[in-house]
């Protein structure tokens, strides 16, 4: 089983605002979409209702303790468990927000950041950017500058456990 993890973030590591993303990133969207696909996803209950849907072509793993429920759909509450049972070939993608990050920042092996060239004082919710830095080395980073689509400049970087 192969553990990653994908984020968007802002100069500073801020990831959203509102239980909302910061901005709209086609470029980044696509991305997501392309790392991900066929892929399972792994991510918290507020991620999953601010998306508001199971994200297609994907299996969506939602971790609560609430008793959470939501069609198409796979509900946990206890990580490790889960872990346990699970013989999956799929690689699992974690997908946010901020205390899925934080709880699994030790436990991947890439990271895959979209770092977006802004800043967003009003953001509310924010990635561990110092273990990031601290324990992962910068193996990728695929820079393209704003367009007609795109606002911010922005980097896919890849980050490898050290
Ligand atoms: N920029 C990006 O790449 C990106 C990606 C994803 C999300 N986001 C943003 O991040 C924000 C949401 O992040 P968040 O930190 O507020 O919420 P979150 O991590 O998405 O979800 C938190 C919820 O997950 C469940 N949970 C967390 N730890 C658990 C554990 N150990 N065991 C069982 N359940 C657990 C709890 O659900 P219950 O309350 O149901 O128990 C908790 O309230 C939004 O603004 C979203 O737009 C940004």
């Amino acid at each position: 089983m192969s553990l990653e993890m994908i984020v968007a973030t802002d100069r500073n590591g801020a990831i959203g605002k509102g239980n909302q993303l910061l901005w709209h990133l086609p470029a980044d969207l696509k991305y997501f979409k392309n790392t991900t696909f066929g892929h399972m996803v792994l991510m918290g209950r507020k991620t999953f209702e601010s998306i508001g849907k199971p994200l297609p072509g994907r299996e969506n793993v939602v971790l609560t303790r609430s008793g959470f429920k939501a069609e198409g759909i796979t509900v946990i509450q206890d990580v490790d468990a889960f872990f346990a049972q699970t013989k999956t070939e799929k690689k699992i993608f974690i997908i946010g927000g901020a205390e899925v990050y934080k709880l699994f920042i030790h436990r991947v092996q890439f990271v895959h950041q979209t770092w977006v060239d802004a800043v967003f004082p009003d953001a509310d919710t924010f990635f561990p950017i110092m273990e990031l830095k601290n324990n992962f080395i910068l193996i990728r980073n695929l820079c393209q500058p704003k367009d007609d689509k795109n606002p911010y400049d922005y980097c896919f970087r890849l980050w490898q456990k050290k």
